[in-house]
């Protein structure tokens, strides 16, 4: 709780101070109302409780931005467990209200889970993405995350229907030894 503000300050920052301006805040059942509005004004996909559940039983995975109060932004993760006991980190959300956007804010919500990732020795990340989606796809590419799957008719009522699976494998060398 808590633990998420400030936490990143050291992640790559961008120009203008956007980054600088936002802070980060855990998704609790107190605050989860802010997380159902942001997804409502970003996402043509209605969201259950499962997805809300799985957002607060992250942790620090999932945290709401802030820039200068107003909430602004969201990654929401799930944590899951593969076969052998690893863990995978999935990025059920990421997404920065437009005209905040260009402000480094995705990048700081990004670079809070790739930390968190590292320092738990998790080493895959992985989501889905219309493929249409050419800006976020560019986005998540320039962090390294790669198209590992294509899915037909993923989506029920949202065109295309198809998706892209990115992932991203961290390497050990992101952690310190
Ligand atoms: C993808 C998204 C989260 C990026 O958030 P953001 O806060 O704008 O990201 P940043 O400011 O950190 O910018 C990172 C990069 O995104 C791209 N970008 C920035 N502003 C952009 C804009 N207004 N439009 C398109 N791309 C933009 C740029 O490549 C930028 O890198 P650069 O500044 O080094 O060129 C945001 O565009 C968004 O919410 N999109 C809609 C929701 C969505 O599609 N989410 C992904 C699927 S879950």
């Amino acid at each position: 709780m808590g633990a998420g503000d400030g936490e990143v300050a050291a992640s790559k920052e961008k120009g203008g101070g956007g980054a600088e301006r936002t802070s980060l805040d855990g998704v609790r059942d107190k605050n989860v109302m802010q997380l159902k509005k942001l997804n409502t004004a970003l996402f043509p996909v209605r969201y259950n409780d499962k997805y809300y559940q799985d957002a607060i039983a992250s942790k620090d995975f999932s945290k709401l931005a802030y820039y200068s109060d107003i909430c602004v932004g969201a990654i929401a993760c799930r944590l899951e467990k593969k076969e052998g006991g690893a863990v995978r980190v999935y990025i059920m959300t990421l997404g920065v209200l437009a005209p905040y956007r260009g402000l480094g804010i995705g990048t700081k919500l990004l670079n809070h889970v790739f930390d968190l990732s590292a320092k738990q020795n998790i080493s895959e990340i992985y989501l889905h993405v219309q493929t249409n989606n050419d800006d976020a796809i560019a986005f998540y590419k320039k962090f390294g995350f790669e198209i590992t799957q294509t899915i037909h008719n993923y989506y029920m009522n949202i065109t295309p229907p198809d998706c892209y699976v990115l992932t991203k494998f961290i390497g050990q060398a992101a952690t310190k030894k």
